[in-house]
């Protein structure tokens, strides 16, 4: 059996477009074909093989490209041209040509306010494997406006309750290890990527996150990482393991 793939999945990796937002109106407006034929919806499997065209000109697929960024605080990491974001570094990287660029997406979010280790690529199927698949480790330095107790330390392990922002529901996040560095200092491990978790988890104790760096991702560590003096690296698929 073939290898089946989302259209806009496909879409998106031909660099042609730089938000999906955008690919989505191609298909709605009967540019994209399928092996000859009109294409209906982007959401839609088509066979990885397929000859898909926009406006009738054959697409290619753009190199699998990863990006690890020491993200400074000030960004944000969405496609937009209203906020200091994570993507006018990678339009400085001048390796990188612009269909390339214009296919790349961060791999789970990071708060405007938030620094350190976030990864920019055009692979899907690592966007799943960190955020979707094995539950893989994400490390966070933690500065806190007050002490973080024992207690605090048992109930961060042993799971707290917060609040969705978008939908209001209530649900339990635990830490899955951490670290004391300081009377206000922790690294604490979480392997899920819930909206400002971090934050929430603090705040349910009735603490407060004064700064954010993540710092690990499964086996990579920030300090362990070659930026040679820059805030970006190019990396090889095979030199990333988590
Ligand atoms: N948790 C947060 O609260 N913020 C982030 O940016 C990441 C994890």
């Amino acid at each position: 059996m073939s290898k089946k793939i989302r259209l806009l999945a496909k879409l998106m990796r031909s660099g042609e477009f730089s938000r999906s937002a955008e690919a989505e109106e191609a298909v709605r407006k009967g540019r994209v074909t399928v092996d000859g034929k009109p294409a209906t919806n982007p959401q839609h499997s088509v066979k990885a093989n397929a000859t898909v065209s926009i406006n009738d000109r054959p697409i290619e697929p753009v190199a699998f490209t990863y990006v690890i960024l020491d993200k400074q605080k000030g960004m944000v990491c969405q496609k937009t041209d209203k906020e200091r974001n994570v993507y006018e570094v990678i339009s400085s990287i001048e390796e990188i040509d612009p269909k390339t660029r214009a296919s790349l997406f961060c791999v789970g979010r990071l708060d405007r306010d938030t620094e350190g280790l976030l990864i920019i690529t055009n692979d899907g199927q690592l966007e799943k494997l960190l955020t979707k698949g094995k539950r893989i480790i994400k490390i966070y330095a933690v500065v806190t406006d007050a002490s973080v107790t024992d207690d605090d330390v048992a109930a961060l392990l042993k799971g707290v309750q917060v609040t969705d922002d978008d939908t209001g529901k209530a649900f339990f996040v635990k830490a899955v290890a951490i670290k004391r560095l300081g009377e206000k200092q922790i690294e604490i491990g979480i392997d899920e990527g819930r909206k400002r978790q971090i934050k929430k988890m603090l705040e349910a104790l009735g603490n407060h996150v004064v700064s954010l760096r993540r710092v690990g991702i499964g086996k990579m560590r920030i300090e362990s990482l070659n930026f040679d003096g820059k805030r970006y690296l190019i990396a090889r698929k095979q030199d990333l393991k988590f």
